[in-house]
């Protein structure tokens, strides 16, 4: 089974610090994880259903009787990522370091193979109790992360050892142990994104209605896993970053100018720019006066991803969009595919509109080999992260 995708089960067991979880989730969620979320009866005590759901968009797994399809729920814990378990509390501890499984959280602990995290927190005696130490290292010793936690002030007026650790730290134990934000240190990566305008004169232009987001979502996942990016931007904005070489390309040629000085010698290409198909055959130095505008002559802009094809100016992997509203749409995709010589590409059924300047995205992902992939309303930066896991699959 895979493990490169990035759903990650997310179990909340009941301690008073549930509530830091919701910090984690957010902040794992902005590192491209697709969190599930499995609060135990307990922990809903302390943070309820309704929460996890906001946080999560997606419901949340809650009692093993109330769920009448516990089959895809082990399903989804046997292609997880991870499992990860914020807070652990003791009982939660003993009860898997036993292999029991008697509610929906242990059961699908016991029946997932995917690597597991327990975030523990609990009051010093419990962390240091005999018993608790065992099971610790029993987890440990079957391969489970057991992150240490704090020191400091517990509930009330103890302090000591078994506070949830502080979120950045968290994040960063649970990026390394699963190998998230180093996997592309060394390599370099170059996306398109945002619409080109083709200008009829100084004040009117031909343009599209992309907002840039999925390609800008797609340059920042890379370069939190520690690419070397370089973003060809057409009419988007981004704030400057280390690491981010940021190239403004406000038309198609412009872009294509660009792109061919940039994308040689590396090693992904993410085309997410829509670009305008044809530009005015004349702009007017001047503003047309409306009773002289009346029709514009066009000519076709030259297809980018094919002529750099054709230069030879590719990346080892190379990865289009397409945007479609009619007929068989991964039939469409998968012409454009063979025609541009590209690896992968992301077809979106754009009929309704909606895509535009959303957060979410549904469509499917065709691979060179004929393999489609289908993508229902996820967030842009999980489906940058997949394709930047799919590419990186091809780079070896
Ligand atoms: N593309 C390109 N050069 C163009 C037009 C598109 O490189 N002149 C790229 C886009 O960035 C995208 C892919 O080709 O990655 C598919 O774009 P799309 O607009 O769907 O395809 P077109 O070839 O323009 O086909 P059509 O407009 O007829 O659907």
């Amino acid at each position: 089974m895979s493990r490169y995708g990035r759903e990650v089960i997310l179990g909340v067991s009941g301690g008073i610090s549930a509530y830091k979880s919701c910090e984690l989730l957010r902040r794992l969620q902005d590192i491209g994880l697709d969190l599930t979320v499995i609060p135990t009866q307990n922990a809903l005590r302390f943070v309820g259903q309704a929460t996890w759901e906001a946080l999560s968009g997606k419901k949340a797994l809650t009692d093993l009787w109330a769920e009448t399809e516990l089959v895809s729920h082990i399903k989804l814990a046997k292609k997880s990522r991870a499992l990860i378990v914020a807070p652990a509390t003791a009982n939660f501890i003993a009860k898997v370091a036993s292999g029991i499984a008697d509610d929906l959280l242990t059961t699908v602990f016991l029946a997932s193979d995917a690597p597991k995290i327990l975030v523990p927190a609990m009051h010093p005696e419990m962390w240091v109790n005999p018993v608790t130490v065992a099971n610790v290292e029993k987890l440990r010793n079957f391969g489970v992360l057991v992150v240490e936690p704090d020191i400091g002030r517990m509930t009330g007026e103890d302090i000591g050892v078994g506070r949830y650790p502080e979120v950045p730290r968290l994040v960063d134990e649970i990026s390394k142990h699963l190998d998230l934000n180093s996997d592309y240190s060394g390599k370099r990566v170059v996306v398109s994104a945002g619409g080109t305008r083709e200008y009829i004169d100084p004040v009117r232009y031909i343009g599209n209605r992309s907002s840039g987001k999925q390609g800008i979502a797609v340059a920042q996942a890379a370069l939190n896993r520690g690419a070397e990016v370089v973003l060809i931007g057409a009419n988007i904005e981004v704030s400057p970053q280390k690491g981010l070489k940021f190239i403004s390309a406000n038309t198609a040629d412009e872009m294509f100018t660009e792109l061919l000085r940039e994308v040689k010698n590396s090693d992904l290409l993410v085309m997410a720019a829509a670009v305008a198909d044809a530009k005015p055959e004349k702009k007017s130095d001047t503003k047309i006066k409306k009773s002289e505008f009346r029709t514009i002559d066009l000519v076709e802009n030259r297809d980018i991803l094919a002529e750099l094809a054709s230069c030879k100016a590719v990346a080892n992997v190379m990865i289009g969009f397409a945007a479609e509203t009619s007929g068989d749409i991964t039939k469409e995709a998968t012409r454009k595919l063979i025609d541009k010589q590209l690896d992968f590409i992301y077809v979106n059924d754009v009929a309704n509109g909606e895509i535009f300047g959303s957060d979410k995205t549904s469509g499917s992902i065709v691979s060179k080999e004929g393999h489609i992939e289908e993508i229902v309303d996820w967030d842009k930066v999980t489906l940058a992260h997949l394709l930047l896991d799919k590419a990186l699959d091809k780079l070896g």
